[in-house]
């Protein structure tokens, strides 16, 4: 399992982190969430007063932001320079404005060079938007995962009200439709499934049935 290379791909909250950590866990290896480093230059930008339609200023704030992975009993913790960002980068503000500085070409060359030295030595499942086009292309799997936005707001809704966060259905199925749509019309690397991709429609599928469909597509693999 050493060198094995999981690539999950889809859009906003189709259920790509769940199931990525669930199939890392289980066959040891390690998982990278890379949307989770996009939102932590975003949230960097916004702590800073960096403008995130400046590409050259998000370069150097990149330039000077080591992300790191930790894992935990939650699953992962988030660290930028040493300091844990996992909740923080899940914060509204960031969430709605992460696929502007996600659309940076220079940002997500340093963003893609960071992903491929992680999987340099190690087993990885990594999940995100491009990561069966651009970043793992020779990936031993790969796995577009999609669910209609009804579903995936309805999703985050229930997610958000566990956590006694409050949260508008309809105000989340408007910011899903808008992530989807800048994530997949940008012009460097767009949410695209890779011709080699499975594609899995999740809609009607439980997250047990999602993470039995790919740990029996692994095993073909
Ligand atoms: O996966 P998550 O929803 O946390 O990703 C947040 C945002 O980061 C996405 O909406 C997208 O704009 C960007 N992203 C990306 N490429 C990736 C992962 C995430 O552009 N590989």
């Amino acid at each position: 399992n050493k060198s094995l290379t999981i690539a999950i791909d889809g859009p906003a909250s189709s259920g790509k982190s769940t199931v990525a950590k669930r199939i890392a866990a289980d066959l040891g290896l390690i998982y990278v969430d890379t949307g989770a480093m996009y939102r932590t230059l975003t949230f960097e930008a916004l702590k800073n007063n960096v403008n995130i339609k400046d590409q050259k200023a998000l370069v150097d704030l990149l330039e000077k932001t080591e992300i790191t992975f930790e894992p935990d009993e939650k699953g992962q913790s988030v660290f930028s320079n040493g300091v844990d960002v996992t909740y923080g980068i899940r914060d509204n503000n960031v969430t709605n404005t992460v696929s502007v500085v996600a659309a940076h070409p220079k940002v997500r060359q340093l963003m893609v060079k960071r992903q491929q030295d992680m999987a340099q030595d190690n087993g990885v499942v990594m999940d995100g938007r491009d990561i069966g086009t651009v970043v793992l292309p020779d990936a031993d799997l790969k796995i577009f995962l999609v669910a209609s936005v009804k579903e995936r707001a309805e999703r985050r809704h229930k997610e958000n009200k566990e956590k006694g966060i409050f949260s508008d259905l309809d105000q989340l199925k408007k910011d899903i439709a808008e992530r989807d749509y800048k994530d997949s019309t940008r012009d460097s690397s767009p949410l695209k499934q890779a011709e080699d991709a499975v594609r899995i429609d999740t809609t009607k599928m439980t997250i047990d049935e999602v993470v039995d469909t790919i740990k029996n597509l692994i095993k073909k693999a």
